[in-house]
């Protein structure tokens, strides 16, 4: 599919019109979501040119991690197979099927549709690694998923895809486990996914050290996201060079986008890396959208004077979430919703973030009630400061980016839930302090 690709070199602007074909409310066009291999096929082209040459394809491919992060996966790979292993265990490949960032459901289609290619990207992992053992995180949601994988993974076995003496191979022995995650998001950060692995309270650990040489168990583990490893089968049974033609210099490649909200045609859709926010809106069937939340890292509402900006890490990268917001939404309730998603969320470890979320969702709700101030949206960027400054992980150093955006892009929005002139307090101070 990839080489098809590649040898036309399509337009972008023809992208959309010629390529879709809608199926079970999935866009379906080249390279991954209508990649037709064989379970196997990547592996036996992996295992007869050896691990090395399947780690150079990787690096040559540019493929970067679909978390949202985007960390080579070459190198991931590299650093945890060049990581020390003591007697206890071996290495550990880890799928991140813990997909919960707000509006995200990519992972799970490709986890219904095509779980051989993840299973196989697992294994191609492994014998990157020399790994024996993995895990595929689910999320406790996907629970529904369990019974079809594990179905997956007993034909793979039968198949002599998995378990001892791969397609023949003397020594090259893996096997996957289904671990179930129980519905908290924090469990999504890697080193909380693999306390709750170890059967700890999912807490994030301090980094470094990264899990590639300190994961499960204190063993070497590479933790790589569903569709990373989707995609590393692509590019093992394709090459890397037909894989890095495709996207921009720095994000190879394409991307799966969860595209949900007010549009006609919501769905998954896989884009080109570089993709313009305004041509995925236009394929979607947006009318008249005023911002997309796309919860990449640097902040997450994209407004409609940004719509010319890029779906790639070097401009708005994404796990893939693109929530669309037609023009009668409230930008103040959408930020206010996230924080109490936040607020809801954390993990309670921290006190910056167990207290600075809840603080941040009283805030709003207090905004939202009438009753606020411009001291209140103040208060707000010094809670932001300090969350970030001093929270745990990632969950508390960004819960407030939301209401920044928010604040910074739409700020009509919550100036009009500033206090009003004829706002009367439930009691009266004067008299109280009298
Ligand atoms: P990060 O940039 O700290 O790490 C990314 C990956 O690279 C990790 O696997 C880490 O172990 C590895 N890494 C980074 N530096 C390394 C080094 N020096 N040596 C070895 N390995 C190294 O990002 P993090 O905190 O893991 O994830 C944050 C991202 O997750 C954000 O972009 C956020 O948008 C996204 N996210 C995704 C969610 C989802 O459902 N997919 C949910 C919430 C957040």
């Amino acid at each position: 599919e990839i080489a098809t690709l590649v040898r036309d070199q399509i337009p972008l602007d023809r992208w959309p019109q010629e390529f879709f074909v809608v199926a079970d409310n999935v866009r379906r066009r080249d390279i991954l979501l209508s990649s037709n291999l064989e379970p196997g096929e990547a592996l036996r082209r992996a295992l007869a040119q050896g691990p090395d040459a399947l780690l150079a394809e990787v690096a040559r491919s540019g493929l970067r991690g679909r978390g949202g992060a985007g960390f080579s996966t070459a190198r991931k790979w590299e650093f945890c197979r060049n990581a020390p292993v003591r007697e206890s265990g071996g290495r550990v490949v880890v799928c991140n099927a813990d997909e919960g960032e707000p509006g995200t459901f990519k992972d799970r289609v490709l986890l219904t549709l095509m779980p051989d290619h993840v299973f196989e990207g697992m294994t191609l992992a492994a014998f990157t690694l020399g790994a024996k053992h993995g895990f595929l995180y689910l999320r406790g949601e996907y629970r529904y998923l369990r019974d079809d994988l594990e179905a997956v993974l007993a034909r793979r076995r039968r198949e002599g895809l998995l378990g001892r003496s791969i397609l023949g191979v003397e020594g090259f022995d893996f096997d996957i486990d289904i671990h179930l995650g129980a519905g908290a998001y924090v469990c999504g950060e890697e080193t909380a996914l693999i306390e709750s692995l170890e059967g700890k309270r999912g807490v994030p650990r301090i980094r470094p050290p990264f899990p590639v040489t300190q994961g499960y168990l204190g063993r070497p583990t590479s933790v790589n996201n569903v569709e990373t490893l989707a995609l590393a089968t692509l590019v093992a049974a394709h090459g890397g060079e037909a894989f890095a033609k495709v996207g921009t210099a720095q994000s190879t490649g394409t991307k799966l986008l969860s595209v949900s909200g007010d549009c006609a045609a919501p769905g998954v859709y896989e884009f080109p890396f570089g993709v313009t926010f305004s041509e995925v809106l236009a394929a979607c069937g947006a009318e008249r959208p005023k911002a997309v939340q796309h919860g990449g890292a640097a902040g997450i509402t994209i407004a409609e004077r940004e719509f010319e900006r890029r779906v790639a890490f070097e401009d708005a990268p994404t796990a893939g979430a693109f929530m669309v917001f037609g023009p009668s939404r409230d930008m103040f309730e959408a930020a206010r919703n996230f924080v109490r998603f936040f607020a809801h969320e954390s993990c309670g470890f921290c006190t910056p973030c167990r207290i600075g979320t809840t603080l941040l969702r009283d805030l709003m709700q207090k905004l939202e009630a009438g009753h606020g101030s411009p001291l209140d949206l103040a208060e707000i960027e010094r809670l932001n400061h300090l969350l970030h400054a001093t929270s745990h992980c990632g969950l508390g150093q960004a819960a407030a980016n939301p209401i920044l955006d928010g604040m910074r892009k739409f700020r009509p929005a919550f100036d009009a839930r500033m206090m009003h002139e004829d706002f009367q307090p439930a009691f009266d101070l004067d008299a109280s302090l009298a």
